[in-house]
């Protein structure tokens, strides 16, 4: 089975890429736009160390895609390519826009072109907004950033190709995903960096707020795990959660980090930004029952494998 990754130099796509070629023909694809700049850089290296199949290509611009891919006739498309982070959407939403509904539209005109007719797409835990209700079935998602509505709109053109052209899909919706190479743009990251330059983590709003903190290898499992169940599926349209069932608080993640970093460090109150919602907590029901698996690594088990790798890869100063 041919496979196509788009997003492969990012957090989630290079840990899939790497996994699935094991099992598949996987091509992955990415424009190297990242602002994660640093651990793009890494990952480029590891696909190269892994000798994976690896095309640069921008999906903002629709010609040649086709030709691009050598025409490659791909059976399952998974669609990682976009711009995400929610603070980030609110000071650079053109660029949101443009590399989560654009790139979208291109990739699916493209699927019809090409007679690809599987396409799993990376949604988001945002598009709930402030919530106490996980659930997929809200019929009424309430995003509160432009990132959040870019993916509810990833979602309703997902719905459209389906009526219209048969494309199926499945949209994922990931909550917060961390882990070895992970982004530098995120919490748990940035306060690792924080604390190995001797600078005061800081925290937005207070430590109240509450993430379902999901380690890579789950959403890597899941994902293969889904692709087995549906590549004997002749039509469907899902939207599925992904996400660690437990909801942790900011105060649980920094008391973690204090268990496993060895130096003392000092943290700053700042505004909590409007786009970040109060709470994230997975409802995997529906994931349950499709492929009999949740994410399941715990936040002190993923934390320490994260600052394993950060401190072998990034810095041992802190440990
Ligand atoms: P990432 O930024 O590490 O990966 C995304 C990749 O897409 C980057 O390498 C970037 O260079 C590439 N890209 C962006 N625009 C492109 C374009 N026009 N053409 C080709 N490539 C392009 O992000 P990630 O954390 O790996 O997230 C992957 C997907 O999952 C995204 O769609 C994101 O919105 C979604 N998501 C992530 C999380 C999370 O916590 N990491 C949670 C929910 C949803
Ligand atoms: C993460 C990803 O960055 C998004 O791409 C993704 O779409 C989203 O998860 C999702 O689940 O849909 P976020 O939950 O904001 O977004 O992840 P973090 O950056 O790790 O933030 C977690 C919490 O820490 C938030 O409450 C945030 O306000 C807080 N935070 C973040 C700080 O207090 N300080 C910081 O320096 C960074």
């Amino acid at each position: 089975m041919r496979i196509l990754i788009t997003g492969s130099a990012g957090f989630i796509g290079f840990h899939l890429h790497k996994h699935l070629h094991n099992y598949f023909d996987v091509t992955g694809c990415d424009n190297l736009s990242s602002v994660c700049k640093f651990t793009q850089k890494l990952r480029l290296q590891e696909i190269k160390k892994n000798k994976l199949k690896f095309i640069r290509v921008d999906l903002n611009n629709a010609k040649n895609l086709s030709k691009k891919f050598n025409n490659k006739k791909f059976d399952f498309i998974i669609h990682l390519a976009a711009q995400p982070g929610v603070r980030i959407s609110q000071i650079q939403p053109v660029k949101t826009i443009n590399n989560n509904l654009v790139s979208f539209i291109n990739l699916f005109e493209y699927a019809i072109k090409n007679k690809v007719r599987n396409i799993f797409y990376a949604s988001s835990s945002s598009v709930y907004g402030n919530t106490e209700n996980f659930s997929e079935n809200l019929s009424h998602p309430n995003p509160v950033s432009v990132y959040g509505v870019s993916k509810v709109a990833n979602e309703y053109l997902a719905k459209t190709y389906n009526f219209l052209n048969k494309i199926n899909s499945i949209g994922l919706r990931f909550f917060t995903v961390y882990g070895p190479l992970g982004r530098e743009d995120m919490s748990y990251y940035k306060f690792l960096n924080s604390i190995k330059n001797s600078k005061k983590i800081e925290i937005y709003g207070d430590k109240t707020s509450k993430r379902s903190f999901t380690y890579i290898d789950d959403i890597v499992i899941s994902i293969h795990k889904l692709i087995n169940v549906y590549k004997k599926k002749k039509s469907y349209l899902e939207i599925l959660n992904i996400g660690n069932s437990e909801s942790r608080s900011l105060e649980d993640l920094v008391k973690i980090i204090k268990n496993i970093v060895g130096v003392k460090f000092r943290e700053k109150y700042v505004e909590r930004n409007k786009a970040d919602v109060y709470k994230t907590s997975s409802n995997n029901f529906k994931l349950n029952k499709i492929i009999k698996f949740k994410p399941k690594i715990s936040l002190e088990k993923g934390m320490y494998l994260f600052s394993n790798w950060y401190k072998n890869k990034v810095s041992d100063k802190i440990f």
